[in-house]
């Protein structure tokens, strides 16, 4: 039986008052549940005072990006050790504004995936289509595209810590949900494809998360479906009492 993950992504959202306030009233009202996880991932500026409240809570943290390199001169970036450090279990990886913004490609990802694990992170791997890439019928093969790419090379034993986010970018940020049909079809996918390359038993006990306009409303009934084992929360994770229905669902 897989477990379920809840990851709030607050994206660039809250100073580290505003963090911490947040954590102390969320992490206050959550105790463990044998089924789930629950993680925040916080601006990386809050990382720190965060491991401090959330020590000794059923609440984890998740850094929002991590560099390849383990240290050196690369101005500006965060390393795997260095969020291990901070009191991270988790790091996204590939979330589509930075494959919009920061130009990440899916070797960057990879390169990114393959340094988590080796740091003792467990890199959450976002793939998902645009909307013109799902209207001209290409979904599957570009997301086909950013696991192969984007886990290439990972070992069985490494790929079993590993988290897929399916996240539709038409679906960020918009209020337009997958349908939780739509988002299964799509889990479902993945899964197989992580079955041929690395068999049936590590397929079923990878974890696929769906993110894009989760809200308290919708969070059941995605969860509901056979394929989806978490979500990946941005918006609705900025307020204390939407994120708590949602790890509740
Ligand atoms: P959203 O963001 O819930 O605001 O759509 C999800 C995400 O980008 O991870």
């Amino acid at each position: 039986m897989r477990r379920a993950l809840i990851i709030g992504n607050w994206k660039m959202h809250k100073v580290v008052a505003q963090a911490v306030g947040f954590a102390r009233e969320i992490a206050g009202g959550f105790s463990a549940m044998a089924d789930r996880d629950v993680a925040i991932a916080p601006p990386f500026t809050a990382l720190h005072a965060l491991s401090a409240v959330l020590k000794d809570t059923a609440i984890a943290l998740c850094a929002q990006d991590v560099h390849w390199e383990q240290e050196g001169a690369f101005t500006g970036e965060v390393s795997a050790p260095m969020l291990l450090d901070a009191g991270c279990r988790y790091v996204l990886i590939g979330h589509s504004e930075r494959r919009r913004w920061s130009g990440e490609s899916n070797e960057d990802v990879n390169r990114k995936a393959r340094a988590a694990l080796r740091g003792g992170l467990a890199p959450v791997v976002c793939v998902g289509e645009t909307l013109d890439e799902r209207e001209a019928d290409q979904t599957f093969s570009v997301i086909r595209r950013q696991l192969k790419e984007g886990l290439n090379n990972i070992l069985a034993d490494d790929i079993r810590r590993a988290i897929v986010a399916y996240e539709p970018v038409w679906a960020i940020g918009t209020g337009k949900t997958a349908t939780p049909e739509q988002a299964e079809e799509i889990h479902d996918f993945i899964r197989q494809f992580i079955e041929r390359i690395h068999g049936t038993e590590i397929a079923a006990g990878i974890c696929i998360l769906y993110g894009g306009s989760v809200n308290p409303d919708n969070a059941g009934s995605l969860m509901a479906q056979k394929d989806i084992d978490g979500l990946l929360v941005g918006g609705a994770s900025l307020d204390a009492g939407s994120f708590r229905k949602i790890i509740h669902f």
